[in-house]
């Protein structure tokens, strides 16, 4: 999964054909739900949603037919890697399978397909990617998990997901709930995207003993992590909370991070950190490429935007991959670039999962940068780092 990945990008991608979920999906609320996606060749699509009550996709709740037309306009200038696209809805369906049905705005018109202004098609795998869903009402800044072709082999929820219609919605099974448990190291399985153009690698080791953690944050450019920007190493303290009422089988944490180093890994990064004035990130002027500063005197890095000591209220998951590894899922970052450092902004959703690695056994060391990728020429002109435009909305968390 991890080693000799081969990432193809089609830019703008042909999406025709059916694409399907491969697991019960979360979004903000938290809503839980399956999608069964049509694109034709003329452009149109027809679009099945499939709405539950419980996190197992197990009992629907309400399911909804979208028609409409989608077309590819240019390389996206929020998210690089995806390509920006113009919707239009024609149709909107809503069919209820319960005896009272509250379904949230999502059918109003122009939100029911927000998610297609964004896409990016990866062929390794055949999935698609489409833009993420907030509760801000946002334009998509990052990704859904992707949706994989229904012809797709050894997927048994893709099968089932793929039968299903309007009227006869996928029913999943109800999955035993898997303890939660940090213990040990876990690495990220792809290139991530963050809202706010950040692409990175993650690895956390959590001591269980002794309550504490430490992560490694790799920094890119672009979207198949070739071009290191800047590397992060946290640590500090955690602590277990209650379950999460809203989301069965996960749980509430508390993270603090109290240490921080960082380490500029390209130019660009490196006179950013040293024009920045006030002695706000490490030692004014001293910030040179490759080597590693502790900024936790100078209370992290403001032209980074990581503040210490920080605190993030988070929610984590077990899951657990086809071939049977252990997955972590910790929540999803607000689309604004903030952190969730107050309760009430808890997240309700999920990053891509962290899988377990061991050390003798998988390996915790990523295998970037990919050993191949394909770019639309625009890509590579448009090199939009967030530290160069936007820092102010460049944020790093856990
Ligand atoms: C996209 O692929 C489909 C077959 O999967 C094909 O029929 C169609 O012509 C292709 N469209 C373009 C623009 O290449």
């Amino acid at each position: 999964q991890l080693h000799g990945q081969q990432v193809t990008v089609h830019t703008p991608p042909n999406i025709t054909g059916h694409w399907v979920s491969n697991s019960c999906e979360v979004r903000p609320g938290p809503e839980f739900l399956t999608r069964s996606y049509r694109f034709f060749p003329d452009g149109s699509f027809q679009a099945l949603q499939f709405y539950y009550q419980d996190p197992d996709c197990s009992k629907p709740s309400y399911s909804l037919l979208i028609r409409g037309s989608v077309r590819p306009l240019r390389a996206s200038w929020l998210v690089r890697g995806g390509t920006a696209s113009e919707v239009h809805v024609s149709r909107v369906q809503l069919r209820c399978l319960q005896t009272a049905c509250d379904p949230p705005d999502t059918p109003a018109p122009d939100r029911s397909m927000q998610e297609l202004t964004l896409m990016r098609l990866e062929l390794r795998a055949e999935e698609l990617f489409l833009g993420d869903v907030h509760t801000e009402h946002a334009q998509p800044a990052g990704y859904q998990s992707p949706l994989r072709s229904a012809k797709a082999e050894r997927c048994g929820v893709c099968r089932i997901v793929s039968s299903a219609d309007l009227h006869h919605p996928p029913v999943l099974s109800a999955r035993p709930e898997r303890p939660v448990r940090l213990q040990g190291d876990w690495v990220s399985t792809r290139c991530e995207v963050r809202p706010g153009v950040l692409f990175l690698t993650r690895q956390l080791t959590f001591h269980e003993d002794s309550q504490t953690w430490t992560g490694q944050y790799e920094h890119f450019s672009d979207p198949v992590c070739r071009h290191p920007t800047f590397s992060i190493s946290a640590s500090g303290r955690y602590s277990r909370g209650a379950p999460s009422a809203a989301i069965g089988g996960a749980v509430q944490f508390t993270f603090t991070v109290t240490h921080m180093t960082v380490t500029p890994m390209d130019v660009a990064t490196t006179s950013l950190l040293n024009v920045f004035r006030g002695r706000e990130c490490g030692s004014e002027g001293s910030w040179q490429r490759g080597v590693p500063q502790d900024v936790t005197s100078t209370s992290g890095c403001a032209a980074l935007g990581v503040r210490l000591p920080h605190t993030e209220y988070e929610l984590f998951r077990a899951g657990q991959d086809p071939s049977g590894h252990s997955l972590l899922y910790n929540g999803q970052r607000p689309s604004d670039g903030s952190s969730p450092d107050r309760p009430e902004r808890r997240p309700t959703s999920f990053q891509p999962p962290l899988i377990r690695c061991s050390r003798g056994g998988r390996s915790c060391q990523t295998d970037w940068p990919s050993s191949s990728s394909t770019l639309h020429p625009d890509e590579e002109r448009h090199t939009q780092h967030c530290h160069h435009h936007h820092h102010h909305t460049c944020r790093v968390g856990i």
